[in-house]
């Protein structure tokens, strides 16, 4: 068992999205991490949707720690859009949670306040739109400065571009100026980030085979899994869906799934056609320093198995609650 002074400190930053919601399950299912608040943003669905759909996990997961509303839209730009195609028009695939009755706190002085109020430094997993990331580098410097590392499902190396226009990956592309802020603040400050993009998460397929325990659980996460695995897909394939936002929280929980390279990233923020497109400088030709460690590959059995296990644990502690 992980002692708790090993466990890593960790917040989610998410816009819970159907695959939010498996790393969401993942991460508090797995005793390397202690979660220690949750923050929701706009991207996949609306504010209106993912600040009550991440309250609603957190209830489903048992999680007892504060929940934050962060920003309902991009830093200033008006030309994106939410994926309602691929999370449904309430953001969880048409899964209905019981209403929650949180009181959800302002996101971005509840980052801080656990970022500065941690003994140890704070991982933050950002698996939706940078937005909040970015707030809190703006208005919250200090604390931004403490985070241990970012690790961010988002972006894309060139070999597998964009998921939402030719160039760009969903998160990236809702606010390119938030991303483009992080990594830049990434080259001021050294505070460590990890890329998860899509040239790793495209392979991470997962579909119900994968999942044993899992579904032998038949607990609140199984059913929840099930629907969205049955109804909802973000990559449909005979091996399943793409749970994009689980493998940043497996690089969390078990960093070494990862294949990294530490490289130089900016954010194309104004392209006509590439806005939203992570620059990865892979032959160091910008002269920039790198400024993130960028995923490569990722160990896709592994992941499964910490889903399988993990969940169905979960859902076990669940049942007996
Ligand atoms: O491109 C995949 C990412 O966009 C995931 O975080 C998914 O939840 C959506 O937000
Ligand atoms: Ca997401």
């Amino acid at each position: 068992m992980t002692g708790l002074e090993a466990r890593t400190p960790l917040i989610i930053d998410t816009d819970p999205g159907i695959d939010d919601a498996l790393a969401i399950m993942l991460a508090v299912a797995s005793p390397e991490v202690e979660v220690l608040g949750m923050t929701a943003v706009a991207g996949n669905v609306g504010l209106d949707k993912t600040a009550p759909n991440l309250a609603a996990l957190a209830d489903l997961v048992g999680f007892a720690g504060p929940i934050g509303i962060g920003a309902a839209g991009p830093l200033w730009r008006q030309d994106t859009l939410p994926a309602w195609d691929v999370h449904g028009e309430n953001g969880l695939g048409g899964y209905e949670l019981p209403a929650t009755e949180r009181i959800l706190e302002p996101a971005l002085p509840l980052l801080a306040r656990l970022i500065e109020g941690s003994e140890r430094p704070v991982t933050v997993a950002a698996i939706g739109p940078l937005t909040n990331i970015a707030g809190l580098i703006t208005h919250f410097p200090r604390a931004a400065a403490r985070v241990a590392r970012f690790v961010i499902m988002g972006g894309a190396t060139l070999d597998r571009p964009g998921n939402t226009t030719p160039a760009a990956e969903f998160n990236i592309y809702y606010d390119p100026d938030a991303a483009a802020r992080l990594f830049a603040f990434g080259s001021e400050t050294g505070v460590p980030i990890t890329m998860v993009g899509l040239n790793v998460t495209d392979h991470a397929l997962v579909g119900p085979a994968h999942l044993p325990a899992l579904f032998a659980s038949d607990g609140p996460c199984a059913q929840m899994v099930g629907h969205i695995m049955a109804n909802y897909a973000t990559d449909r394939s005979g091996d399943g869906t793409a749970q994009h936002d689980a493998v940043a929280l497996a690089a969390v929980i078990d960093p070494d799934i990862l294949e990294t390279r530490s490289l130089f990233v900016d954010v194309e923020n104004i392209g006509r056609l590439t806005s939203g497109m992570t620059v990865v400088d892979h032959l160091g030709l910008s002269g920039n320093a790198p400024n993130c460690d960028v995923a490569l590959s990722v160990d896709v059995a592994r992941l499964r198995t910490l889903l399988n296990t993990r969940i169905a644990a979960l859902d076990e502690r669940l049942k007996e609650a």
